[in-house]
């Protein structure tokens, strides 16, 4: 059996700073369909589809689609009319993540402090609340890069986070999926109940801004939500002998979330970074989430077995990967990689270690027709980076596929 890995440093009590995160509130992606789409993520990735607010529960212009798996909550919105912006956005960008809302103790005075700092209020973005009989949510979002937004989100009565997470409503006009004897959803989130993928929070989130602005953004998340610089690496750590990136990587004040940020650098051909902005209107935006778990086979075998397609990488990574792994290992007084090393190999997974511990993960190929959004599968055994070991092994087998794509 796993063992647990609770989620990052959840805050419990108000402290004075009032952009003190509590918890990543969920990620809101914009899709063509939404219905199709939380059938796609049910089914290739174990989500339950819990919660819908559409037509039938009085949302006349949006419909979204609760999914949830451990401590991850996505909404999938979709546009019932042609003018809303979530149908503008989904013809110029295609299916992708529009907000990462934070849960926060009071979304007023979050909204004031970042918008002191700088932040701009996304359209519509000033703090709202929508309240019943049951409880209150309000709302404020601030603009980040590109066409993506930070929402703060405070919660009042049942629609507290705590309660949200044991089952309760998400927000007023939300309703339960219907669940109803031989209905597809029962159906489906049955199945997940009893095979679990074992997903169980966004570890990181990764933009992809343009050539030259990383440095801008870096500062944004300094100033505006206050976060600090955590690693970074330049295009001498992230370069194969075609392509290259930068990337740093920004953290919350209590490590909840890790927002690494990559800008395409030059190389021979096309950075992958380049490839993004090309098929994303030229407009910088969330590349992928990281998504924990505390047993990466288990994990990866469970995907594959859906259906989920991985990035291949080349076999000969086996045969250097124990030792480069290992060596780092025990040079820090960390023991070796205890995964069955015969498996990770049949699994595709990627092994990297730094000096305080290892990690295993994998990358899936794009989620949609456009190759822009991706999620990453990561198991952290000590190492709190990124890993890096793997950049190059792993452009590699990208430049590959962008080959493929006819975008190399
Ligand atoms: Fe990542």
């Amino acid at each position: 059996m796993t063992t647990m890995t609770p989620a990052p440093a959840v805050q419990t009590k108000p402290g004075t700073d009032p952009l003190q995160l509590i918890d990543v509130d969920h990620v809101r992606f914009h899709v063509g369909n939404a219905k199709q789409a939380a059938f796609f993520y049910a089914h290739c990735f174990g989500f339950q589809i819990d919660q819908v607010c559409d037509l039938t529960t009085g949302s006349r212009d949006t419909a979204i689609y609760l999914l949830t798996q451990g401590n991850i909550r996505f909404l999938l919105t979709s546009a019932l009319s042609a003018e809303h912006p979530a149908a503008l956005e989904v013809a110029m960008y295609g299916d992708g993540v529009k907000d990462v809302a934070f849960t926060v103790f009071d979304a007023e005075k979050a909204f004031e402090r970042a918008i002191k700092n700088g932040a701009v209020a996304a359209p519509g973005g000033e703090p709202r609340t929508v309240k019943d009989a049951h409880g209150s949510i309000t709302t404020a979002t601030i603009r980040t890069y590109g066409k993506t937004v930070h929402s703060f989100i405070s919660r009042t009565g049942a629609y507290d986070l705590t309660k949200v997470k044991q089952g309760a409503l998400f927000a007023p006009r939300f309703k339960k999926m219907e669940t109803g004897a031989g209905s597809a959803v029962l159906t489906i989130n049955d199945y997940n109940r009893k095979n679990p993928c074992g997903l169980k929070y966004v570890d990181h989130l990764v933009g992809n801004v343009e050539m030259g602005k990383m440095n801008y953004w870096v500062k944004f998340y300094e100033d505006v939500l206050e976060f600090t610089m955590f690693k970074h690496f330049d295009d001498k750590d992230i370069a194969t002998e075609y392509s290259a990136l930068m990337s740093k990587v920004m953290a919350s004040g209590n490590n909840l979330i890790k927002m690494p940020i990559n800008e395409p650098a030059e190389g021979k051909k096309k950075s992958q970074v380049q490839e993004y902005l090309d098929w994303h209107t030229n407009t910088p935006g969330v590349q992928h989430l990281a998504l924990r778990t505390d047993d990466e086979l288990h994990s990866i075998a469970a995907l594959r077995a859906r259906g989920v397609d991985f990035l291949t990488l080349p076999d000969a990574y086996y045969d250097k990967v124990w030792a480069r792994v290992n060596k780092m290992l025990t040079d820090h007084g960390h023991q070796a990689v205890k995964e069955d090393h015969q498996k990770v190999r049949d699994l595709g997974i990627l092994v990297d270690a730094d000096d305080e511990g290892y990690l295993l993960q994998l990358f899936t190929k794009p989620l949609q027709d456009r190759p822009t959004l991706f999620f990453e599968i990561i198991c952290r055994r000590g190492s709190q980076s990124f890993g890096k070991g793997n950049f190059k092994a792993l452009f590699e087998a990208l430049e590959l596929e962008q080959e493929r794509r006819g975008n190399l």
